[in-house]
């Protein structure tokens, strides 16, 4: 780990949620238990007029939330926390840096800084314009600019907005956040591929049948319709969170564990990905239905969504990847809200053994095949299912699993949002989407949101989505997943 340096971290949308829910708390997690505390003071700037003394009180507030309470919590909110408010124009910023520079000289602070755009995605541009033209792009120390998703809303506006950030800031000092990727279990596929051999050399097309990546959600909009609305699945969940993963399980080995390395890999998959056959697309959008036996509403019944609402809220889709690899293996992604359960799992299947040798033992090379399926959230770990000889005889095969816990393992995986703000403190750039990464993933989509007419069926609350996806997407059997 590098140290941390003392800087000032600068949250722009300071009295929003995010902020309250997710920033704070894991903020204050990384001071107290990665034991920089020294090092971190907080400056919040939103248009709301209220004082350091309000802010202070909403973050106790927020701190108390999380569990923390006591006078270590007081006197690091009296002591290192501040509030500025920026209504908008230049003038504010100017106002800002002033605000800034006098923070900084009365702690003894050298200047480093960390602006953190925990914004609605319309704000960005005017506020790293306005960064840009108060000279606060650079400063005395360091200068790193933390960008939440979404990230563009298809490739031209990704592009328009990686050219508006790169007027002011290098790349070096881009955090553009996916919070998958601050997952433990997303980090650990890296380590499970990379760490161990034994599954190498049977990470291909001539062993592996299909991949299969499922992000499901039992939750609906939970008040954000409105925004979810002008997004739809596509954007929220697609584009970002399963193509992280999808290239994380079909990269090349980076040649060192470092940010432009894995990034770069990356990166390749993505542009080895075919333009995805819009035949091969199946949208949905949840009705009423029931879940764990509670009725739940549809997606329209939303008083935020319109009547003839036609944006997704669950899609899933066949890709190929056209590289020496994966050349011939169908990648499936799923995910959708309404769904029966939250599970992120990705399911690697491998191919039957060339002959049955098994003469006499009914249909049992065709029934069973190797899988490993990686299960992300809940119960995080994995399984290896493979056949046993069932004792005694007649001889009969049995698909047996083989499993590893993380709860079992390791006591407490910390917070996606604790390791990328640490992250960022620490200026470690791996866990964070390049722009050319976002680009690439924005043109894989960005056809398929440019459609016109796509057909959004109905599926029930509680149910896989609609039931035509299987046959639509020429799955064999079934969507293989691991029982939670
Ligand atoms: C967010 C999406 O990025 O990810 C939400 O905007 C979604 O719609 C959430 O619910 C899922 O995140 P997690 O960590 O709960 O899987």
């Amino acid at each position: 780990m590098q140290p941390v340096e003392p800087h000032l971290f600068v949250i722009f949308g300071a009295t929003g949620d995010l902020t309250s829910r997710k920033l704070i708390p894991s903020i204050y997690r990384v001071l107290t238990e990665d034991g920089v505390v020294a090092a971190h003071n907080l400056l919040g700037v939103s248009r709301s007029e209220i004082s350091d003394d309000g802010f202070r009180r909403q973050t106790n507030e927020a701190l108390h939330n999380a569990g923390y309470d006591g006078s270590a919590v007081e006197d690091w909110c009296q002591r290192r926390v501040f509030y500025e408010a920026t209504p908008a124009g230049t003038t504010d910023f100017e106002n800002l840096r002033a605000r800034i520079e006098q923070i900084e000289s009365d702690l003894g602070l050298p200047g480093n800084r960390i602006f953190y755009l925990a914004l609605p995605p319309g704000a960005f541009p005017s506020v790293i314009e306005q960064l840009g033209q108060a000279g606060l792009a650079s400063g005395p120390g360091w200068t790193r600019l933390v960008v939440e998703k979404p990230f563009g809303h298809d490739l031209a506006t990704a592009r328009e907005l990686n050219t508006h950030i790169h007027s002011y800031f290098d790349e070096q000092q881009v955090y553009r956040i996916d919070h998958y990727l601050g997952k433990e279990t997303v980090q650990n596929l890296l380590a499970f591929r990379f760490a161990n051999l034994l599954f190498e050399s049977a990470w291909n097309r001539d062993r592996v049948e299909s991949i299969e990546i499922t992000v499901a959600e039992s939750l609906g909009t939970e008040g954000r319709a409105g925004y979810y609305e002008n997004s739809g699945v596509l954007r929220d969940m697609v584009q970002n969170h399963l193509t992280q993963l999808l290239s994380l399980i079909a990269m090349e080995a980076p040649n060192a564990f470092e940010a432009d390395d894995i990034r770069g890999e990356k990166v390749d998959v993505l542009e080895a990905i075919l333009p995805i056959d819009i035949d091969q697309v199946v949208y949905g959008q949840y009705v009423a239905g029931s879940i764990d036996g509670q009725p739940v509403p549809g997606y329209r019944d939303d008083p935020d969504v319109a009547d003839a609402s036609q944006t997704p809220t669950f899609v899933a889709m066949r890709l190929s990847i056209a590289n020496w690899r994966w050349e011939g293996v169908p990648v499936f992604l799923r995910s959708g809200k309404r769904l029966p359960h939250k599970t992120t799992q990705i399911a690697v299947t491998f191919r039957r053994p060339p002959v049955c040798i098994f003469h006499g033992v009914k249909d049992e090379c065709a029934l069973h095949q190797n899988v490993v399926v990686i299960t992300l959230q809940p119960n995080e770990g994995f399984e290896i299912r493979f056949d046993v000889k069932a004792p005694g005889s007649p001889l009969r095969l049995l698909s047996q699993p083989l499993h590893f816990d993380y709860d079992e393992a390791f006591q407490k995986i910390p917070d996606a949002y604790q390791t990328l703000i640490l992250d960022v403190m620490e200026g470690d750039q791996t866990l964070f989407v390049r722009s050319d990464e976002v680009e690439a993933s924005w043109a894989l989509y960005t056809p398929l949101l440019e459609a016109s007419d796509i057909e959004v069926l109905p599926y029930p609350a509680g149910s896989w989505g609609p039931d035509v996806v299987d046959e639509r997407l020429g799955l064999v059997g079934e969507w293989v997943m691991r029982d939670i």
